[in-house]
């Protein structure tokens, strides 16, 4: 759920609003300004990188070098201004949306270092009096609107940060919610926290709601300014908003009950009995690190990608190579965690509505942590700042989103030979390049992870406070857990879906699926303990609608069958799923009729460059639903074509006890692994560790 506000202070909080409404502010991050102490050890600009300096951003950015570069500053408030003029866009419309229009492929293909090369905005605009939204494509070469495109009726843009924080002022200040509180026992509104969540749609909206933009807010309790709000739900209100109008349409009371009787706190004042049995430990890279960037671009060992960044979808890896040899071998050309949906279990009527997309309806880019006030990394850190612009078209840059560096992870491979007593060891090492998001009550930490045997990893890290409904005294918990008196932490999960642009050595692949066959008894197996690796080829987009199944230990095989190793194997990438779950949700229920492509695990589509969200682009508000489920029935050729991979993974969590009143990580992801794709253990040439 939606919300930048989970700073420890009042203050911070304020602060931070006026940096969101601040045209020139840093998006402060969610860990708050107070907590200035960090493990992390932010490294000096290295003399090996020549990006722009990061670390003090010029008022006016150097242009961009390569095509995938996201937009800069300039480039965001250029684009504002073409669509501005052309469209006489005042300051009564929203800006939804500055992004880079990634280019054609073919333009990437024939790029040349050092000559011209298109450069487009994307943008999406809000009239906010006609409530009707736009999206525009901008030409920031010839400073012309390329398109400007009505969005259809009942599209609604995602929420964006300044609508949440004006969003809660709306409803702090409107006479029916205040009566709320008052029947309540006179709560003090100062101390309300409120969560403007997305109102999806489940065909039960009022007639005065009809055409609005709207949201659903849930409100929360604090005793004092520091207090975690969270431990005492403000149950039985919910204020649905026109965010347009910003205005209250209603408050819906479903009730009095009374507020659960604990803290929940968490920040270090609260924290009396610390642990005092630590010592240090401490990563040293005196010699620099092994990475080296260039602009966007990262080296690393035999490892080359692009990092982009958006609004949207925060972190985007691009052009993903090997090299082997005297060869530039690519592997995947854009991944991304492209969506995901939260669905709650609990049906009340109070609270069935609850199932956020964080990604179309929000923006997990947008709520991305400044970690230079708090990261988990230790040694040399290089990070980039990412640009967006706030609702009125300012270009505001949130600093150090993305942090790259390396890490130690234990073995790599090892060998005794017993007889003769030889031993090698080495030590794996990982290039990790990540962003953390503050989603309200929640932390999404996305990890992307490079490794010496040419294995690429997501891995997603879950943490930050569970959402809690009210128990009242001595009822029973049917939908969730207790984690505190009279507090409930409900069922919930979180899918994912990923989005795998492949290119296997080359942009031709195909996919197969392979599943464990136990052989039944017979003369071919005798002894019963025959099992093979069968492979069937995916030839369709309907054939590669596939689910997991750990009884079959399936994975899949992205191949280019033009390209063979010394074995005489098509070379390959594995697909190897992690922990996943299905939706308990019902196929036919609201939520799912706009999350379609959770019914599969596994969905694989030809390249199409419109084909970017798997629950479509706009999935706020969206009556039935749009983007895999739809564009797979068209059942296009997957044989020997630009394979896009979508992957959904569900994280199913049902709460703990200790997971309250923070929860301690839990993560979730999925591997690329090499399948053929070398002639032998890539991770051969790793030197001995240095011992001292
Ligand atoms: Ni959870």
């Amino acid at each position: 759920m939606p919300m930048p506000e989970s700073h420890p202070t009042s203050t911070g909080s304020q602060l931070s609003r006026r940096h969101f409404l601040s045209s020139s502010a840093v998006i402060a991050g969610a860990l708050g300004a107070q907590i200035l102490d960090t493990d992390c050890q932010a490294a000096p600009p290295a003399a090996a990188t020549s990006a722009p300096a990061k670390e003090s951003q010029p008022p006016v950015a150097a242009p961009p070098s390569h095509p995938l570069e996201p937009l800069n500053q300039t480039e965001i408030s250029q684009a504002v201004d073409i669509v501005r003029k052309a469209k006489s866009v005042d300051e009564k419309w929203r800006f939804v949306t500055v992004t880079l229009s990634e280019p054609a492929k073919d333009v990437l293909l024939t790029f040349v270092p050092h000559t011209p090369f298109p450069r487009r905005a994307f943008v999406i605009v809000i009239n906010r009096t006609t409530g009707q939204s736009f999206e525009a494509v901008v030409d920031l070469k010839t400073n012309k609107l390329d398109r400007f495109d009505a969005l259809p009726a009942g599209l609604q843009p995602s929420i964006t940060i300044d609508e949440f924080v004006e969003c809660e002022a709306a409803v702090k200040r409107d006479p029916l919610f205040l009566a709320a509180l008052k029947k309540r026992g006179n709560l003090d509104v100062n101390l309300i926290m409120v969560e403007p969540w997305s109102a999806g749609n489940y065909g039960t909206e009022l007639p005065e709601d009809k055409g609005r933009r709207l949201s659903r807010a849930l409100c929360f309790v604090r005793s004092e300014a520091t207090d975690n709000g969270y431990a005492r739900p403000l149950d039985g209100v919910v204020v649905v908003i026109d965010l347009n109008a910003m205005s209250v349409l209603r408050v819906e009371d479903y009730g009095v009950i009374p507020l659960p009787p604990e803290s929940g706190n968490w920040t270090r004042q609260y924290l009396k009995d610390v642990r005092k049995d630590i010592r240090p430990l401490e990563i040293s890279q005196n010699q620099g690190p092994s990475f080296t960037v260039d602009g966007y671009e990262v080296s690393w060992q035999k490892w080359k990608f692009r990092i982009g960044f958006s609004a949207r979808e925060g972190l985007v890896l691009h052009n993903i190579s090997y090299r082997d040899g005297d060869r530039e071998r690519p592997i995947v050309g854009r991944a991304s965690v492209c969506e995901m949906v939260v669905p709650y279990g609990d049906p009340q009527e109070k609270y069935f509505r609850k199932n956020a997309f964080d990604i179309g309806e929000y923006g997990i880019g947008m709520m991305a942590n400044s970690l230079e006030l708090g990261c988990d990394c230790l040694g040399h850190i290089r990070y980039f700042d990412a640009w967006m612009c706030d609702s009125r078209g300012q270009p505001v840059s949130i600093k150090n989103a993305i942090c790259l560096h390396e890490e130690d992870v234990g073995l790599l491979w090892k060998h005794t030979d017993w007889r003769n007593n030889q031993t090698e060891t080495r030590r794996s090492r990982r290039l990790a390049v990540s962003f953390i998001s503050t989603v309200g009550n929640y932390e999404y930490g996305f990890f992307w992870y490079l490794y010496q045997d040419g294995t690429i990893q997501c891995e997603i890290k879950l943490t930050g406070i569970m959402n809690t409904t009210v128990l009242a005294p001595g009822e029973k918990a049917e939908f969730g857990t207790v984690v505190a008196p009279q507090l409930n932490a409900p069922f919930h999960q979180h899918l994912f879906a990923a989005r795998l642009d492949m290119s296997v050595d080359g942009p031709e692949n195909s996919l197969y699926e392979v599943n464990m066959v136990s052989l039944p008894r017979g003369p071919g197996n005798p002894h019963g303990n025959g099992f093979q690796a069968v492979s069937t080829l995916l030839e369709t987009e309907s054939q590669a609608k596939r689910s997991v199944n750990s009884g079959t230990a399936r994975f899949w095989r992205v191949v280019n069958s033009n390209r063979k190793n010394r074995l005489g194997q098509a070379v390959g990438y594995r697909l190897l799923p992690g922990e996943n779950s299905p939706t308990f949700v019902q196929p036919d229920a609201a939520v799912l009729r706009r999350a379609g492509f959770t019914a599969h695990n596994l969905w694989a589509t030809p390249y199409t460059p419109a084909e970017r969200f798997p629950a479509g682009n706009y999935p706020n508000q969206h009556p039935t639903g749009d983007g895999l489920p739809y564009w797979t029935t068209a059942n296009r050729n997957l044989v020997n074509t630009d394979l896009v991979l979508w992957y959904v993974f569900g994280q199913n969590h049902v709460p703990r006890p200790e997971d309250w009143p923070v929860m301690p990580v839990a993560t979730i992801g999925f591997s690329l692994k090499p399948d053929g794709f070398f002639e032998r253990n890539p991770a051969l040439d790793v030197p001995p560790s240095v011992t001292v």
